[in-house]
């Protein structure tokens, strides 16, 4: 038994998602690509490669893992390329799909020979969230003005548009879906390929998957383009857990458990977009705070219940733990860094990586 705090990987569950994407694109005839941004463990990088088509990015760093570790089709994406960059972006890359005209045209020479896009911005999107809402005011990412992308259709083949976030109602991904139609509809009749980005979750339970499929079919008919999804967390959506064990209990007026690991640390969008963490099956009388060993006054993971009393080397599962978790791990106090364990469709386990003393040093200098 691997020593905890460890991501446990579950290939059976990841292959539940994995089939679904695997149906969407037979159906539909969407390519998928598997946005790192979200998830990079490389370890199931050639199980995953046979559902999808390979990887879209957000950094040099990620095109490279990209290639390098899923192969296939690689799609390269920044908000911003740096000239010493660029390069190596393009020699890493089927399609380089640039944030802005600007970026463009700054690196026209650069990226003549490879096949480009532009980023657009519909101006709307299904985030409820501010800070992760790609359409909020003065966004950044994407181009919105029609007249000025007309002038550049010369230089590029398709388009990347990501509006949806954490989006699992099927209405509103076709509602906006028709709004990008009305807004960018004579711009879409003119390209090859159309990346409707990620934050679709129709891995999710009961999502509508052949209305899905027949929209996107229906739209890359319309306008003779290949569709391309990038999910990132609809890839891996209930694949994975961060196994810890009690260190301590105290009595503070609620039950509190100390845990070998940090909600900071080893899960830190919850504390970003202040949400709990999911423990299974949460039934029971006995109520525990399950809190973070970093010194962080609000490292809790939540509140849930517990069949029995909880005693010090009890294990907890947090569910849910690989989209955007282990991508943004962190050594916050120099808190053991969770190994990673696979769990093969045979139920065996394997570490795959396990983190020392010498990782926390050489992550500083
Ligand atoms: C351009 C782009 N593509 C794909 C994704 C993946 O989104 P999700 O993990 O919600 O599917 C994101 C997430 O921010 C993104 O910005």
């Amino acid at each position: 038994m691997p020593h905890t705090p460890y991501y446990l990987i579950d290939k059976s569950k990841l292959l539940r998602n994995m089939e679904k994407i695997a149906y969407v694109r037979e159906h539909s005839g969407a390519k998928a690509l598997l946005a790192l941004k979200c998830f990079a463990t490389w370890s199931v990088f050639d199980f995953m490669s046979d559902y999808m088509d390979g990887t879209t990015s957000s950094s040099l760093h990620e095109v490279k893992l990209g290639r390098k570790k899923f192969g296939k089709e690689t799609h390269a994406y920044s908000v911003a390329y740096a000239d010493s960059e660029i390069d190596e972006v393009i020699e890493n890359a089927d399609k380089i799909i640039f944030n802005s005209i600007s970026q463009l045209n700054r690196f026209a020479d650069a990226a003549s020979g490879i096949v480009r896009g532009l980023r657009l911005n519909p101006q709307v999107s299904s985030s409820s969230f501010d800070l992760a809402d790609p359409a909020r005011p003065f966004s950044r990412l994407g181009e919105w003005d029609v007249t000025k992308v007309e002038a550049v259709m010369d230089r590029i083949s398709g388009f990347m548009i990501h509006n949806n976030c954490e989006n699992a109602d099927f209405d509103l991904f076709d509602k906006m879906l028709g709004d990008i139609e009305t807004k960018f509809g004579t711009l879409l009749s003119r390209v090859e390929w159309v990346s409707l980005g990620g934050g679709i979750h129709f891995t999710g339970d009961n999502y509508p998957l052949d209305k899905f499929c027949a929209r996107l079919k229906a739209f890359s008919e319309k306008y003779g383009v290949q569709v391309y999804l990038e999910p990132g967390e609809a890839s891996i959506t209930k694949s994975t857990t961060l196994e810890v064990t009690v260190l301590d209990t105290l009595f503070n007026g609620k039950n509190l458990a100390i845990v070998d690991s940090s909600i900071e640390a080893h899960m830190l969008d919850l504390l970003i977009y202040r949400e709990t963490a999911k423990v299974e099956p949460n039934t029971g009388d006995h109520t525990y705070m399950i809190c973070g060993k970093s010194c962080l006054a609000g490292d809790v993971f939540g509140e849930f219940n517990f069949e029995n009393e909880i005693r010090v080397g009890d294990r907890v599962s947090i569910q849910d733990a690989a989209g955007y978790t282990m991508v943004k791990k962190n050594w916050f106090n120099g808190v053991g860094m969770p190994s990673i364990v696979i769990k093969e469709l045979d139920g065996s386990e394997r570490v795959v990586r396990e983190f020392t003393f010498d990782d926390y040093v050489s992550s500083l200098s």
